[in-house]
């Protein structure tokens, strides 16, 4: 069949990226991408997941085969309005279920995080299958929509796919409302050349993963043979991990003038109860995940291209 595309939440810090992408690989014509507002220079129509109607409307006028549903609030986000949160990021997911089971949508893809976890983990090696005890309301819908994927795949057969993935690093596009951002404003502060306030405890260390390895990840998965799939809730995918303070190290192996105060606030509680590493050995196993990039090679090519993401903050 005919591969046709709608993204959904693709004006977002993954959204951008992952439409770039979707678009080399499938050509421009099969991909629409869409957000809350359009948004001309990016090509990226206007889209509102609530809208149940729309939704319904969209997909089928242009008869959309495969569905990445990307819209979300984010964990430090959602703590400022739970119920704001909990609306888009549940009400949000539901419609995109149910348009898929209605319409025959051949694959969706969901996307989870590490904020599902929570307390009653190994933070030094949690598995895919553990007690999932958030304690943010991001993290609690995150859990309830990997177990909506697992059900509908169950129960109607929908392909639906998902990840749990680490704070996302990229210089493609701006992050919003994560507790994993800071790791993307260090760049900007290196490059504006002033000192850097991180909201996070210097050793609180987290999972994350490059923009390029994160893309790849979503689209390996999304082309895996179904057959090989063992995960239906959602697949832990690790690439690496590291503290503010290592961070800081590695920038200052390139600039030594750089400097990181720390003001840990709310965001240093919530970061507190996620895993540093997380156990992805079913990814391996089952679609042959690698990631290609660790801090220091992460480090080098944000430094190279932050410039890019500098001017979009003007
Ligand atoms: N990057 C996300 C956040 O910090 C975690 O999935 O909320």
């Amino acid at each position: 069949m005919h591969t046709k595309i709608l993204i959904i939440g693709a004006g977002g810090q993954i959204g951008l990226a992952l439409t770039r992408k979707l678009k080399a690989i499938y050509e421009s014509k099969n991909v629409l991408a869409t957000d809350l507002r359009a948004d001309e220079e990016n090509e990226i129509l206007p889209l509102d997941v609530l809208d149940s109607q729309a939704l319904y409307t969209f997909v089928k006028t242009y008869q959309i085969t495969e569905i990445y549903h990307l819209a979300a609030i984010l964990s430090a986000s959602g703590e400022l309005n739970p119920q704001k949160a909990w609306k888009i990021n549940i009400d949000g997911l539901f419609n995109v279920l149910e348009v898929s089971r209605e319409l025959k949508v051949s694959k969706v893809f969901f996307p989870s995080t590490i904020a599902v976890f929570g307390d009653h983990i190994d933070q030094s090696n949690c598995a895919n299958y553990v007690p999932l005890l958030p304690k943010t309301v991001y993290g609690i819908s995150k859990v309830a929509g990997e177990l909506w994927a697992a059900y509908y795949f169950d129960k109607f057969g929908l392909d639906i796919r998902s990840l749990r993935y680490p704070g996302v690093i990229g210089y493609q596009s701006l992050p919003g409302g994560g507790t994993t951002d800071y790791a993307v404003d260090i760049f900007l502060a290196d490059f504006a050349q002033k000192p850097f306030e991180c909201f996070l405890a210097a050793d609180r260390a987290l999972p994350m993963i490059f923009m390029d390895d994160a893309i790849d990840a979503t689209i390996s998965l999304m082309q895996a043979d179904k057959a090989k799939l063992t995960v239906r809730t959602s697949y832990n995918i690790h690439a690496m991990s590291f503290t503010p303070s290592e961070i800081a190290a590695e920038i200052q192996r390139h600039n030594p003038k750089f400097d990181i105060i720390y003001k840990p606030d709310f965001r240093d509680e919530i970061a507190k109860t996620w895993p540093a590493i997380i156990d992805d050995s079913l990814a391996r196993q089952d679609w042959q995940w690698k990631p290609k990039y660790d801090l220091s090679k992460l480090v080098q090519v944000m430094r190279d291209n932050i410039h890019q993401l500098a001017s979009k903050q003007q």
